[in-house]
């Protein structure tokens, strides 16, 4: 290794000053960082304060809850409709989910409300929210009773004219007025 060259510290007019160390006869200049690098680094802060500022009044904000919560609701919806079953349980969970309620609430009001009311007392059909049953509580019973009719009784068959989609949700909403059984766990609303 040779000893640090004395003779080059010395700083020449109009150059940077040399900083003091030296690595393996090696010496830096200690040079002022160049305009552009410090233009470019003052604009990141400046982007990031406004790109914060943005972040916490837009709904992409990550720590807005009901936004998660009405993500969650869709994912759910679809792993529920993704499982063809449309058996007690899957009817109870749909029944608990914004998803299928708010669009069997649309089905209903238009279609069912005529003969079992907007708020599911009875008119020409039955009370929906009591718990007298004529044909079962079980959700398939509804089911049933929804897509077949009772057109004796003046209860018309849903399922070709509505679909299977469409009816599972007016019964989720049917649903999300009565309690769940205890054992599926599900929250009452
Ligand atoms: C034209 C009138 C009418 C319309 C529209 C109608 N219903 Fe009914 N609904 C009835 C009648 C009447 C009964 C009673 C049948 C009986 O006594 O067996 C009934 C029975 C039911 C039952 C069984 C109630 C029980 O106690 O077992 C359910 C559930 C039901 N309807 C849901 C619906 C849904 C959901 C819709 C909309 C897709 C709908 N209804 C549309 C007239 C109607």
């Amino acid at each position: 290794m040779t000893p640090p060259d004395s003779a080059h510290k010395s700083t020449l007019p109009g150059e940077d000053p040399l900083r003091p160390h030296s690595f393996d006869g090696i010496q830096e200049y200690d040079k002022r960082l160049p305009n552009w690098w410090l233009l470019t680094f003052y604009a990141t802060i400046v982007f990031w304060i406004g790109y914060w500022l943005y972040m916490q009044q837009s709904g992409l904000s990550v720590g807005d809850g009901k936004k998660i919560d009405e993500h969650m609701a869709r994912v759910e919806a679809v792993k529920l409709a993704a499982n063809a079953a449309l058996d007690d349980p899957s009817l109870w969970k749909m029944s608990r989910n914004p998803v299928f309620t708010s669009a069997g609430k649309a089905t209903f009001d238009t279609i069912c409300a005529s003969c079992h009311n907007v708020a599911l007392t009875g008119g020409i059909g039955p009370n929906l929210v009591d718990a007298t049953w004529i044909h079962g509580s079980k959700p398939t019973d509804l089911l049933k009773v929804v897509n077949e009719g009772v057109l004796v009784k003046g209860m018309p068959a849903w399922g070709p004219v509505l679909g299977t989609k469409k009816v599972s949700e007016a019964i989720a909403y049917v649903l999300s007025h009565h309690t769940p059984p205890a054992e599926l766990s599900l929250s009452d609303k």
